[in-house]
């Protein structure tokens, strides 16, 4: 190392590195021990180092100006306060470094810079007085020479840790480790150091001013070990920021592997067996080519899904749907007629004609399994069979059954489901039906045909029906929600209506219609005994020999406690009784009960249904009609009186347009024929004529009543009263022909259930009475009618009730 004094002249300082006089040497005005001092705010020059350092002030500039001109070197000392403008001696520290200037710098925005060799150390001894600038006196510090282990030790310590910094730092230069590795002295090395360090001024200046190289090394050891730590850290910092970045990137890619790992070791779980799971269903499930491939493309989906977001869960319900539809499954088909025979009357009584036509149609498919069959319609009150029919043809062909209700459906999306796009979307009730029936070549009922809603905004669902029933289409059924075709074909369709006039016409024109008629007194006897009482024991947990019903409290109970063409409610009251009974057995009370008709006050409450006729004796101006209603037959009178007035025709009880036309025209009729009748022409234009049919839950419309309206104003007229237990039926003409009417057997059983004796039915009904129980036929009366003037001979009493009393 060299070792300057300060009156040597600058060594190394090239020409053109100077300001623009620089070549020209000025000798200045200064004693040769004194040195031109550049006061610096926040540098600590060492030894060795090459700095520019930054010059500010005037007096500075000058003074950096002179000591160049005239080649001597400068002392770089540090303020004690940066803030200090104009720093006099006292304001700065008194350690500073004896500098080289290597060059002079103007840059282009007017700054000027110094570059400087740091040379050697040195203390100030004082500032003198009168320059421009501050001079001052100084001592020189010459580093020693002694050397000793400890040194030595620190030596090689301080090198591990440069070597160890220059390492850590990103954009240190290859040659600074070189040239740190070169440096043999201790004391160069440290200054070395210390100048590269990012350390306070005030710490370097700590460093500069401890001249024991014992100390001073431990110093910058200290010095380095923290900011070895310190550059450590902030890389790991570095480091951490960095992957914590990367770290979601990476997770989902380990994710991946992961599932494919599993999947590939087969110990997959959660998710991954998730999927496995459903692809062995699709595998399982035999679904046709186009489906599979959309099941599959699904199940990809599903696979990149996250497992807790809301679609995942939707498209694992879809997946279900698909896997578990019966795309291929089928029951055997056996049609052994014989058979079939067995299973419908064993689980029907009575039904001749139905059971028969049931059979034919068996007949035919098993001949002609492949054959358009048409579907069957079975029409008729409520509780007659219809459904248990559907059920026993399932059973005998060997299929699954199952029934869905249509009765109040009108959205489209009901019977065709809603597309998966919609928030909780399922399949319509057809693809629901086929599911829960597991197998494509079920029995189908549906029912309440006669029910089903009216086209609307949401579509029309009678238009979806007929696709689902319609041959040519069914075989590619699209349910929405499924989005893929699913074969109908196989299904046998069964529908029930209680009326056919409410189903829809292209519907109607499908189907095969078997009607169901209500039942007699004597058949609903013979399904309670062997079937009903059976059966509700059985749901009540009791035997034969806890309970016995007595035939009196069954008709009772048929007769006083139900009116219903069916045996539902019938069913209903016998439970009612066997729960009764139930609960005494079960509280321990009895061993055996017998229910005799006399009980049956106390168990079901008052007689439900008393005779109306009964309580009606014969009047004139009353005539008692037959009513066709899609619960049954009923009887219902017709109500005529007569007041002063001017001839006008009053109808009350909710009629209906036609059988207001009726009545009028059994009017019109009355007054064509009064003379024959003996009624004066008077009573029709001084009066007021007043038609009444009472009974309101009766839906009262229809031309059938037409018999019954000429008869009940014949009466009233002619002061005649009708006898009460004749009842009747039949359309009227103009000119007095009696047209024939329907559901004479719902009528007749409703006639005979009532209590009557003798029915007039129109003359062209005649061939209906086949349809009629012999029971019936074998207690009423018929009188067929070609003409109204027949009724009146056959109801009408000869003398009229007042006359009499
Ligand atoms: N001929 C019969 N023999 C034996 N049981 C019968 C007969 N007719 C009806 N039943 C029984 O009466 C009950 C009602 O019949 P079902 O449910 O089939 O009536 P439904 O015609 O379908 O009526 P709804 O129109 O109300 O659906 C059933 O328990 C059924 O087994
Ligand atoms: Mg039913």
């Amino acid at each position: 190392m060299d070792k300057n004094t300060p009156d040597q002249p600058v060594r190394g300082v090239s020409a053109e590195a100077q300001e623009p006089d620089a070549d020209t040497q000025v000798s200045l005005d200064l004693p040769d021990d004194a040195l031109i001092i550049i006061p610096v705010r926040n540098l600590v020059l060492f030894p060795q180092m090459v700095v520019p350092v930054g010059i500010g002030r005037e007096s500075s500039i000058k003074a950096a100006q002179d000591a160049a001109r005239a080649g001597r070197q400068v002392g770089i000392v540090l303020q004690r306060d940066a803030e200090t403008e104009e720093p006099l001696g006292i304001d700065l520290l008194r350690v500073g470094t004896l500098a080289s200037i290597l060059r002079y710098v103007t840059t282009p925005d007017g700054s000027h810079h110094l570059i400087c060799q740091g040379e050697q150390r040195f203390v100030v001894k004082e500032y003198l007085p009168d320059h421009p600038y501050l001079v001052a006196r100084v001592q020189l510090f010459e580093e020693p020479e002694q050397t000793s282990s400890e040194i030595e030790a620190r030596m090689l310590q301080l090198k591990t840790r440069t070597s160890e910094i220059l390492r850590l730092l990103p954009q240190a230069p290859a040659e600074l480790a070189n040239t740190a590795a070169a440096i043999n002295s201790p004391a160069v090395l440290a200054d070395f150091v210390s100048g590269l360090m990012d350390i306070k001024p005030s710490e370097k200046q700590d460093i500069l001013e401890t001249f024991d190289l014992l100390p001073r090394l431990d110093k910058v050891l200290g010095f380095l070990v923290h900011f070895a730590e310190v550059l450590r850290i902030s890389r790991d910092i570095d480091q951490q920021t960095k992957e914590r970045f990367e770290d979601r990137q990476r997770e989902v890619l380990l994710r991946e592997q992961l599932k494919t790992i599993q999947n590939e070791l087969g110990e997959a779980e959660g998710n991954a067996a998730e999927i496995a799971e459903i692809e062995a269903a699709i595998v399982k499930a035999e679904m046709p080519e186009e489906v599979e491939k959309t099941a599959r493309k699904e199940l990809r989906r599903l696979q990149n899904m996250p497992d807790a977001s809301a679609e995942y869960s939707s498209l694992r319900t879809y997946l279900d749907w698909l896997t578990e539809l019966p795309w291929n499954v089928e029951t055997e088909e056996r049609i052994d007629i014989a058979q079939a025979r067995e299973i419908l009357d064993a689980d029907h009584y009575g039904l001749e004609k139905i059971k028969r036509r049931i059979l034919e149609y068996l007949a035919v498919r098993k001949l002609n399994p492949h054959g358009r069959s048409p579907i069957l319609c079975f029409v008729g009150p409520p509780g007659v069979g219809k459904t248990s029919l559907g059920q026993s043809v399932a059973k005998a062909t060997g299929r699954k059954f199952t029934r869905l209700g249509l009765g109040g459906v009108h959205d489209e999306a009901e019977i065709r489901g809603h597309r998966r796009t919609y928030i909780g979307a399922l399949p319509g009730n057809i693809i629901q039906a086929v599911h829960k029936a597991g197998a494509r070549n079920c029995v189908m009922m549906l029912d309440e045909v006669d029910k089903l809603g009216r086209g609307s905004a949401q579509g029309d669902p009678a238009a979806a029906l007929l696709e689902v029933l319609d041959p040519e289409q069914n075989a590619a059924f699209r349910d929405n929600y499924l989005a893929v075709p699913f074969d109908l074909s196989k299904v046998l369709f069964i529908t029930t209506a209680n009326v056919l006039d409410t189903i829809p016409g292209p519907l109607r024109d499908r189907m095969e219609i078997i009607q169901l008629l209500g039942y007699t007194e004597t058949e609903k006897m013979q399904i309670a005994q062997r079937y009903l009482v059976q059966r509700q024991l059985e749901a009540n947990g009791l035997t034969k020999e806890q309970c016995e019903l007595t035939d009196e409290a069954l008709r009772a109970i048929i007769h006083s406690y139900t009116r219903e063409a069916g045996v539902r409610n019938l069913e209903r009251e016998i439970g009612s009784v066997f729960r009764h009974v139930a609960m005494q057995v079960a509280e321990g009370k009895v061993q055996h009960v017998r229910v005799e008709q006399a009980d049956l006050h106390a168990i079901l409450g008052t007689e439900k249904h008393e005779s109306e006729l009964a309580m009606r004796t014969s009047l004139a101006g009353v005539a008692t009609g037959l009513a066709w209603t899609p619960v049954g037959g009923d009887i219902l009178f017709i109500e005529a009186s007569r007041s002063p007035g001017s001839g006008r025709l009053i109808l009350t009880g909710q009629l209906g347009d036609v059988m207001k036309e009726s009545a009028q025209a059994a009017l019109t009729l009355l007054k064509s024929k009064a003379a024959k009748l003996q009624i004066s022409s008077e009573l029709f234009d001084k009066h007021d004529i007043h038609v009444h049919v009472p009974a309101g839950a009766i839906p009262k419309d229809g031309p059938s009543a037409g018999v019954a309206m000429f008869v009940a104003l014949a009466s009233l007229l002619t002061d005649r009263p009708v006898r009460y237990d004749h009842a009747m039926t039949g359309e009227i003409s103009l000119r007095g022909l009696v047209l024939p009417v329907g559901g004479i057997k719902e009528k007749v059983l409703a006639a005979l259930q009532a209590g009557i004796r003798t029915v007039l039915l129109p003359a062209r009904n005649e061939k209906d009475l086949e349809d009629i129980p012999e029971e019936a036929r074998t207690q009423l009366r018929f009188v067929f009618l070609e003409n109204v003037e027949q009724a009146l001979d056959v109801v009408l009493e000869e003398a009229a009730v007042q006359a009499e009393g």
